[in-house]
């Protein structure tokens, strides 16, 4: 059974609208490296910002989660996976949402209720029991045994803050063991295939207050309840992975029955398919040292030096037959994985190449120190010999002393790092957890900024500077435009004294939703016109800026406050990066 189709099918029925799966690195949002639920792209609508398909959307969402990363290799953990959700912003609550993931699961997924139980919160000195969502699933059938109350498992938030609400879980018995008549949450046979969160408040700090609105955010993992409807306790047997393990199968020479192999050839088959979707995204990720890069980086060399304990020849084209198994697998559903085939492939084989060369010989080094060595602890400065001579990232070699009992000097390798790298500090060691942000107050306005930088920059400059990225936090903006040399000291302050003036002269900043078409005729900006959906938001500031943007923006410019560039550097070959600040 084609699980996407049928959800979506089943969605829409409903009255939802499939929205398509937003890039996986979101735009602006610099707390968060990549979308790690179905939900994030959509907080500003769940704030209350109209979406331009209306309040039921459904979809099936790319995700990647690196906190688990050192997990990956069980059956369970993935790097990338794919959510399906369903949303209403503002309409139908608790009532419907719990009627219609009954109804999915058990008259189109076909899942008998005996296996089904159910948790919903128990309530504590801020919110009460949720009484609503316990009756409804009594008035389906599930019988109250198999209803269970928690209080901090039954509360969702991403992150830190922004919105959250209660939910009510829904999970599956997955043994062949005898079903028991009282659910118990601690047993590992019933496993959690479906979240309903009903996002009612807001987080900011400590606060918790009421949303404008009510809305309803689901998530479902599709390589967990594939597994399930396919009756297999490891997801690597499920139909989802088959073909890749099949092709590792082939590539190695080696089985995947036997036990020795599993792990590696796990690591391999989930890591190539999160190198395909990171890599394919139309984001643009490469591999480099910091942020998404450097996962990027980290996931190829790993994927590398996995295949080698299986006995793959590394210098082989296995990286590529297996990128192209993904690419063959998900195209119909992220056409834009097929579209940059050839970047994705180009990536493998280069970073392949340059890690080849040196992980014989770092493998060595490493053998060698560690004959030598007089105490249990790799020190700091064979941690970063190993980094920056063989290209080693400090996980991997923190993975392979684990391996030999070892401990690494971690602290004293960051701070090494720190030192030879000034300049990467900020991604490497820090982003990893995922989160919200980027829509308080003060990034809001620095949102609306940008747009007024990037209209100044053409001004001054020529018409066709073209935003390449943007990337703001609560402290700073930093904005990426195609520009051939350097800003001279005057160019940059008529660009600050410009977009002061547009601050200064109070315009209003207006949007409207129309089709993508259209606002692309009528000269609206956007960096990548393919990931947006067929209607978009465009965002005016008087006749001074036009973009396409899901926002959030501050309603007049006199609200954003003293704009100052701190600094204009270059990016990359042709594109020059500003960061200013807001006073
Ligand atoms: N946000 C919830 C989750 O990730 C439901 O989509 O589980």
């Amino acid at each position: 059974m084609k699980v996407k189709e049928e959800f979506i099918k089943f969605f829409e029925s409903k009255g939802h609208v499939h929205i398509p799966s937003a890039p996986i690195i979101p735009e602006n949002d610099p707390t968060c490296l990549f979308n790690t639920a179905g939900m994030q792209p959509l907080v500003p609508y769940f704030l209350g910002q109209p979406h331009p398909f209306g309040k039921r959307l459904c979809d099936y969402q790319k995700c990647v989660r690196t906190v688990d990363l050192d997990e990956v290799g069980d059956t369970t953990h993935h790097t990338f996976f794919e959510m399906l959700g369903n949303w209403s912003l503002g309409d139908y609550f608790k009532n419907e949402s719990i009627e219609w993931s009954f109804e999915f699961l058990t008259k189109v997924l076909k899942i008998p209720v005996e296996r089904l139980a159910i948790t919903v919160f128990k309530g504590n000195d801020e919110i009460p029991f949720d009484k609503e969502s316990y009756d409804r699933w009594l008035s389906l059938g599930i019988p109250k045994e198999r209803i269970a109350t928690t209080t901090e498992d039954n509360f969702w938030i991403a992150g830190e803050g922004g919105p959250c609400g209660t939910d009510t879980e829904i999970f599956y018995w997955r043994s062949e063991k005898a079903i028991p008549q009282q659910f118990d949450v601690n047993d590992d046979n019933w496993v959690e295939i479906w979240n309903n969160v009903f996002m009612e408040f807001n987080k900011d700090g400590k606060n918790i207050t009421p949303l404008k609105q009510k809305n309803v955010d689901t998530g479902m993992g599709v390589e967990r309840i594939t597994s399930v409807l396919e009756g297999v306790n490891d997801n690597y047997e499920s139909s989802i992975w088959q073909p890749l393990i099949k092709e590792i199968e082939k590539i190695s020479n080696l089985s995947y029955q036997d036990e020795k192999n599993k792990k590696a050839m796990r690591i391999i088959a989930d890591h190539i398919r999160a190198i395909v979707m990171i890599s394919g995204d139309n984001a643009g990720c490469v591999p480099s040292n910091t942020d998404q890069g450097y996962i990027l980086r980290r996931l190829i060399r790993r994927t590398i030096r996995y295949a080698k304990k299986i006995n793959i020849d590394i210098n082989s084209d296995w990286i590529t037959n297996l990128a192209l198994v993904v690419i063959n697998e998900y195209h119909s559903y992220y056409p834009e994985i097929l579209k940059n085939k050839e970047r994705i492939l180009q990536i493998l084989e280069q970073e392949k190449n340059k890690f080849n060369k040196t992980l014989e010989k770092g493998l060595k080094e490493f053998a060698k120190v560690v004959d030598n060595l007089t105490t249990s602890c790799i020190d700091k400065d064979l941690a970063f010999r190993l980094y920056d001579t063989y290209g080693f990232p400090i996980e991997l070699t923190l993975e392979l002393a684990q391996e030999q009992n070892l401990k690494v000097d971690v602290e004293g390798f960051k701070l090494k790092f720190k030192e030879h790298q000034e300049k990467s500090k900020a991604g490497a060691t820090k982003k990893f957890a995922g989160g919200l942000g980027g829509h308080s107050e003060i990034e809001t306005k620095y949102h609306t900024a940008t747009h007024l930088l990037n209209a100044a920059l053409k001004v001054v400059l020529n018409k066709d500077v073209h935003q390449k990225g943007s990337n703001i936090t609560p402290d700073r903006m930093r904005f990426d435009f195609s520009f051939d040399r350097k800003m001279t000291d005057e160019e940059k302050q008529q660009v600050e004294q410009l977009v002061n003036k547009w601050i200064k002269d109070g315009l209003e900043v207006t949007h409207c939703d129309m089709p993508k078409d259209e606002a692309v005729k009528s000269g609206a900006e956007c960096m990548f016109i393919e990931k947006y959906p067929d209607i978009v938001t465009v965002y005016t500031i008087a006749d001074v800026s036009k973009e396409i943007c899901g926002g959030p923006h501050v309603k007049n410019t006199k609200e954003i406050g003293k704009f100052k560039i701190l600094k204009e550097e270059s990016s990359s070959a042709g594109v020059r990066r500003i960061k200013a600040i807001i006073e």
